[in-house]
Formats: C-alpha cells, structure tokens, sequence
C-alpha cells in the first residue's frame, strides 16, 4: 500500500502467519526481531495475540492501560502504545488479554479488515522504524486478517510436520483472496521458515516437498528444535541472550542475514 502522498513507505511491515498454533510464530517473531536489531536495525513487535507471549519471552510486563485494543477502535493512537524492549533499537506494543474482546466487537463492523492498517498510517508516516513485525494470533479471525490486510509481506513458519502443507495452502488461499479483494493488492509472502527441524525422515520429507512447491520461498536455513528455546520464555530472554552459542540461537541469527539480503540490507 502507499502512504498519503502516493510514495512507497520505507518501513516494511512483516505479518508472522500460520493459523496453526504452536509452529513457533512468536519464537520467530521474537528472536528475529531481536536479531535484527541487534544488527543495527530499528525494529517494532506488536503483540496482535492475546495470550502476550511475545510481550512475556521479552520479560515485558503488560499493563491493561497499554493494549492494542483502543488503537484497532480509533480511541489512542498506536504511535503512543510503544514503549522500549529493553534491548537496543527494539521496541514493543505488548499484548493484553483483553484483545480477544476485538474478535467480537469488530467482527460486525466494517473497519474489520482495515482497522491494523487505519491504526498504522502515523506509524508508517514518520518512517522511524525499519521493520514492524505482527506477532498474528492462531486462528483466521480479525485479528489475524487485519494484520495480512496491514502489512506488506507475510513469513509463515512452519513445523517439519505432516499436515503442515495443508495448514500453508490454507493461508496462502486467505491471502490470495485479501489480495482479489483489493483490500491489500500489494500482499507478498515474503517466505517460509521451517521450525523445530529434527533430522527424520518425515522432517526432511515435509522439507522437501515445500521445496517442491514452493522453490524460492523457503529460508535456507531451519530452525533445529532445541529444548534451549522452549526454556528461553520463563527466563524472559531470547534465544540469543539465554544459549548464545547454540545451534538454535546461531540458526536465528542466519536467519537474520538472511532476511536482510533478501531486502537487500
Ligand atoms: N526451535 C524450537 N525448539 C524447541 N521448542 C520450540 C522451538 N520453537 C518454539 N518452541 C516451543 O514451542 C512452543 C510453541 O512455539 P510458539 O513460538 O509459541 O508457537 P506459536 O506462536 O506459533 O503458537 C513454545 O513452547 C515454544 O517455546
Ligand atoms: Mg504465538
């Protein structure tokens, strides 16, 4: 989308998507946000899931007054929600529970699709950040359709499961049809990043056959499963702070560099 003036925007705002729950959205929200601002990039998660994990892995406490929610309905401006991340160059608009409440109120209204972008337009002005990233909820709500109707790119991590394709086609069809509607013309999916990789046989059978499918789209690096990342949330640390040297937090990191060559930054 272009902003007012008919310019395309320098900030790039990135919808992390899948509605299966449980593939590692926020894990990869987190840690590449964390990464790429420790690379020097600005960066801003927003929390779009009720359940504040996101907020909570970064060990950001999240107050009621500062949800998400009075943005989506007009009342506060979504400039005034972001707060430090206590890392430099990242900040955050944390979740609050009461965001569930959105998927009722908006779901009859017409701003149900528009309303993330409505929200972002200041954001997207002043050009103070390089990356937003959405922390999307599981499922195919509001919530997660306001966030693919308000970005510009998509990254969908996915599990090395069976039955993940399925979960993909899904959103890509969901995607397709945000993109026919015209309300977001521009919609890319940006990529896929395979998680929780173990070397099976089915792992590396799902991977293949993504490659198959989808030949350009699929990170090169995977995402090992490490019980390090699963600990890293209760200690309120990202990967790279909890086990910096290990293969997990050095597979965050290439996917970092990853995502920067194919911005070419
Ligand atoms: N690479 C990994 N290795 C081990 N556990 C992981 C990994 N990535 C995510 N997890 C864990 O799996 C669970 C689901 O991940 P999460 O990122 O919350 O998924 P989602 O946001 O898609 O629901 C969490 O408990 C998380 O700590
Ligand atoms: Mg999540």
């Amino acid at each position: 989308m272009q902003d007012e003036s008919g310019r395309m925007p320098r900030v790039k705002v990135i919808a992390i998507a899948n509605q299966k729950g449980g593939v590692g959205k926020t894990t990869t929200t987190v840690n590449l946000s964390a990464a790429l601002a420790a690379r020097g990039k600005r960066v801003l998660l927003i929390d779009m899931d009720s359940q504040a994990n996101a907020s909570g892995t970064l060990g950001i406490e999240v107050e009621s007054d500062q949800s998400l929610y009075p943005a989506l309905i007009g009342e506060v401006l979504l400039e005034d929600l972001i707060r430090p991340a206590r890392r430099r160059n990242l900040s955050i608009i944390p979740a609050h529970m009461d965001l569930s409440g959105v998927e009722v109120e908006l779901t009859q209204s017409d701003s149900h699709l528009t309303c993330m972008y409505d929200a972002m337009a200041g954001l997207r002005r002043s050009n103070y950040f390089d990356y937003v990233f959405l922390d999307t909820p599981p499922s195919l709500g509001v919530l997660m359709t306001s966030a693919l109707c308000a970005c510009d790119e998509v990254i969908t991590p996915m599990q090395c499961e069976f039955l993940s394709l399925e979960g993909l086609s899904k959103i890509l069809y969901v995607m397709d049809q945000i993109r026919e509607n015209g309300v977001n013309s521009r919609l890319k999916h940006e990529g896929i990043i395979m998680t929780m990789y173990n070397n099976t046989k089915l792992a590396n059978e799902v991977i293949r056959q993504v490659q198959t499918v989808l030949p350009d789209k699929m990170y090169k690096t995977w995402i090992p499963r490490s019980v390090r990342v699963a600990e890293s949330p209760s200690f309120g640390r990202t990967i790279m702070e909890h086990d910096p040297f290990g293969t997990a937090s050095l597979a965050y990191q290439a996917v970092a560099k990853e995502f920067m060559a194919r911005h070419r930054n």
